[in-house]
């Protein structure tokens, strides 16, 4: 057991009605298992705050991550960024005031894990915020015809856009389509993905407040293929510990910890 002394050293994520947030659960497990003396909290701040919170945290913790609202206007408070996290234009991770896209990197290898390599998919993404930009990117990369569909729909134009420049087919919609191979949910609200919209392959939640949400359990009945919230935090959650520490955890053995301590439901 490491305990808090003079030399222990900050991380943490910050954002805004995260209460739910199971990543101070899993970094500080991570910091335990390696005997590595630091410890993660959370930061609720509030927008008016939020540029004064971040730049505090960026310059005295070892580490960062950002999330819902924040991870594009992190992007302009930072000294570098990863060529990648340009790219997305959102920055979910920071590590001495350089941003990183951890989103990104999961998605891409949960994708590969579960279907291996798309080509000429039609992929549809409801929302434009961080998430879907860091969905977006990875799918168009891996092959996929990207849609995009969001409540502001200037917003996905934009995407759409900064897609486009980098070499990904995309486009904004109204409504779905009647074929469909890829569902990406970036948005909190699971109720905005109707029934006919449901694809053929596979589904992608990034919310995780309960596994067996209405969404995944129409994906379980149809056959559908599909990834969840939880296991899109822990992959991200991987890919920053490589980032800060550079240790490498094991997916199961996050998700089995998960588990035992009861945050999530087993299967
Ligand atoms: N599992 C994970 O590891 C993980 C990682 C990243 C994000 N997430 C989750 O993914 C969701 C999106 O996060 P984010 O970082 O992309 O946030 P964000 O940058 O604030 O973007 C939120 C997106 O959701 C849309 N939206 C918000 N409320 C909505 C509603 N009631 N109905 C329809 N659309 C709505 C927004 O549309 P407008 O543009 O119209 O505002 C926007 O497109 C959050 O629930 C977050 O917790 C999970």
């Amino acid at each position: 057991m490491t305990w808090i002394d003079s030399s222990t050293a900050l991380y943490g994520i910050i954002g805004k009605n995260i209460s739910y947030s199971l990543s101070p659960v899993i970094h500080n497990y991570a910091f335990r298992k390696v005997n590595h003396n630091a410890v993660y909290l959370r930061f609720d701040v509030s927008e008016h705050l939020f540029e004064t919170a971040f730049m505090g945290l960026a310059n005295v913790s070892k580490g960062l991550n950002v999330t819902i609202p924040y991870k594009e206007r992190a992007l302009g408070l930072l000294e570098g960024l990863d060529s990648i996290a340009e790219k997305i234009g959102a920055v979910n991770t920071v590590k001495s005031r350089v941003g990183f896209n951890t989103d990104y990197l999961a998605i891409k290898s949960l994708v590969v894990k579960k279907i291996g390599s798309l080509s000429n998919d039609i992929c549809l993404i409801y929302g434009a915020g961080g998430a879907a930009r860091a969905a977006s990117f990875s799918l168009g990369w891996l092959g996929c015809k990207v849609f995009l569909i969001n409540r502001t729909k200037g917003r996905a134009k934009k995407l759409a856009e900064d897609l486009s420049r980098n070499g990904i087919d995309a486009e904004v919609l109204d409504g779905c389509r009647d074929r469909t191979d890829v569902v990406v949910n970036a948005t909190p609200n699971i109720r905005i993905i109707s029934n006919k919209c449901l694809p053929s392959s596979l589904i992608i939640d990034f919310t995780y407040g309960s596994r067996e949400n209405d969404l995944l359990k129409r994906a379980k009945q149809e056959g559908v293929l599909f990834i969840d919230g939880i296991s899109i935090l822990i992959r991200q959650a991987i890919e920053a510990q490589k980032i800060w520490i550079g240790i490498e955890l094991e997916e199961e053995e996050i998700m089995h910890y998960l588990v035992k301590k009861g945050y999530i439901n087993a299967w």
